[in-house]
């Protein structure tokens, strides 16, 4: 696949089949993400890939906890509530889910199902948990940066190779029980995890395309006018 057309095609998976994925396929859509840049080439990453009786424990202790009203539980400091035009996407993305998911604005009910959904990593069969060496943290990493580009490469590698996935801060808000489950080392700090498996065509939130600005909201152009 180009990867212009992976690019531009590429959108978050929240429904999955439930056919196996081999670890061959994961160990090649890993090896490309591996490629990302990092700050100084120190590749601060870890890539922890979940399946099977962990990632069953992981999912049931991370819902039953924010079921239970536990409070959250990261492992990095928290931005809090979104404001402004921040808010105003994140309303207009949750709105586009609801409308194909046939969820109305009211009904909390379904709205408390799909969040639950999120808790489970959405019945993925594969989580691939994303830490980073602990050496590094604290006000002022950069490894926050090197994470993201490995897991935007991981999600387009996936693509590439027809794996659907959805980068999941859910899935890890009660990090403590997925360390336990997934073995984290103790000088790793857990930043998000990616729920991913063979996209479910019928399902249709799949089918959801976020918005984007227009080149000329996002990007100043400098210089480019003198002769
Ligand atoms: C750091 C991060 C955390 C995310 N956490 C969640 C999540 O917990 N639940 C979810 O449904 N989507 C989550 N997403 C997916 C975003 O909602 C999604 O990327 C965004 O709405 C744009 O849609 P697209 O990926 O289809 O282009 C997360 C994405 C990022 C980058």
């Amino acid at each position: 696949m180009e990867l212009e057309q992976a690019m531009r095609e590429r959108r978050s998976i929240r429904g999955f089949t439930d056919k196996p994925v081999t670890r061959e396929v994961l160990e090649e859509v890993i090896e490309m993400a591996n490629c990302a840049p990092s700050s100084m080439n120190t590749q601060p990453w870890h890539l922890h890939v979940l399946t099977g009786a962990p990632l069953e424990a992981v999912r049931n202790g991370n819902s039953a906890r924010m079921l239970a009203g536990v409070p959250p539980e990261r492992e990095i400091e928290d931005h809090g509530a979104y404001d402004g035009v921040h808010r105003e996407r994140q309303i207009e993305i949750a709105k586009q889910l609801f409308a194909v998911m046939g969820i109305e604005r009211h009904d909390k009910e379904m709205r408390q199902d799909w969040v639950m959904r999120g808790f489970r990593q959405f019945d993925a069969p594969v989580s691939i948990v994303v830490t980073f060496d602990r050496s590094l943290m604290g006000n002022g990493t950069i490894a926050h940066f090197d994470l993201g580009a490995v897991t935007y490469g991981l999600v387009l590698a996936a693509w590439s190779k027809g794996l659907g996935t959805v980068i999941n801060g859910q899935g890890i808000m009660q990090s403590p029980v997925v360390r336990e489950h997934a073995g984290i080392p103790d000088d790793e700090v857990i930043l998000t995890c990616v729920a991913l498996g063979w996209p479910d065509e019928e399902f249709a939130a799949n089918s959801v395309r976020s918005h984007r600005r227009a080149v000329p909201n996002v990007a100043r152009f400098v210089g480019f006018d003198e002769s």
